[in-house]
């Protein structure tokens, strides 16, 4: 498994697309998926990704605001509160920026890597992370909340993603179009 480098996947590739499935039983596998995730996530200058976006569509995200590394397993939103927007990109759906409305407060329940239970108190950013990784894992992406005018606007541009479905191949300024890559 070390050996594999995991590729981050662009629109138009069918794992993003999957509903991720539950771990049942936490594995070294699993720690060491998290662990590339995590370097592949700084790799990319992202704050946040899920596995389906390195084609396993199984329930584990890693999420890093600057405040810290989590390596979450099955994680779910047990209470929500408040509203925000903010402007979000994806690793996955590189060139294209979308304001989201998501909860601007939530507790997350997940397993960390060793199966012990995480209770996750976040709000603004993190809070705002946590839901876009956790929307991948239901093969949801940021597009999908796009209004008419945005989905006018990113047409061509996702054209051209399903054609190329590499994001190694995607310039610097297409991968930096928008502040927050998760
Ligand atoms: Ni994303």
């Amino acid at each position: 498994m070390s050996e594999i480098s995991l590729k981050i996947r662009v629109f138009g590739d069918a794992a993003l697309r999957k509903k991720s499935t539950e771990v049942k039983t936490v594995t070294a596998r699993h720690r060491e998926v998290l662990s590339l995730m995590a370097r592949t996530m700084y790799q990319d200058g992202g704050i946040g990704l899920a596995a389906p976006q390195v084609g396993i569509n199984e329930n584990m995200i890693v999420v890093d605001i600057g405040s810290g590394l989590y390596k979450l397993i099955n994680p779910r939103i047990i209470e929500k509160e408040g509203k925000q927007a903010i402007e979000e990109g994806c690793l996955s759906v590189p060139g294209v920026c979308i304001k989201v409305p998501r909860a601007r407060k939530i507790l997350v329940k997940a397993l960390d890597e060793n199966t012990k239970p995480l209770d996750i108190k976040a709000e603004d950013l993190l809070a705002c992370v946590l839901q876009h990784e956790m929307d991948h894992l239901k093969g949801k992406l940021i597009i999908d909340y796009a209004s008419l005018l945005d989905q006018v606007k990113m047409k061509k541009k996702l054209a051209q993603l399903k054609k190329r479905a590499r994001h190694e191949e995607l310039s610097e300024s297409e991968t930096k179009s928008c502040k927050l890559q998760l």
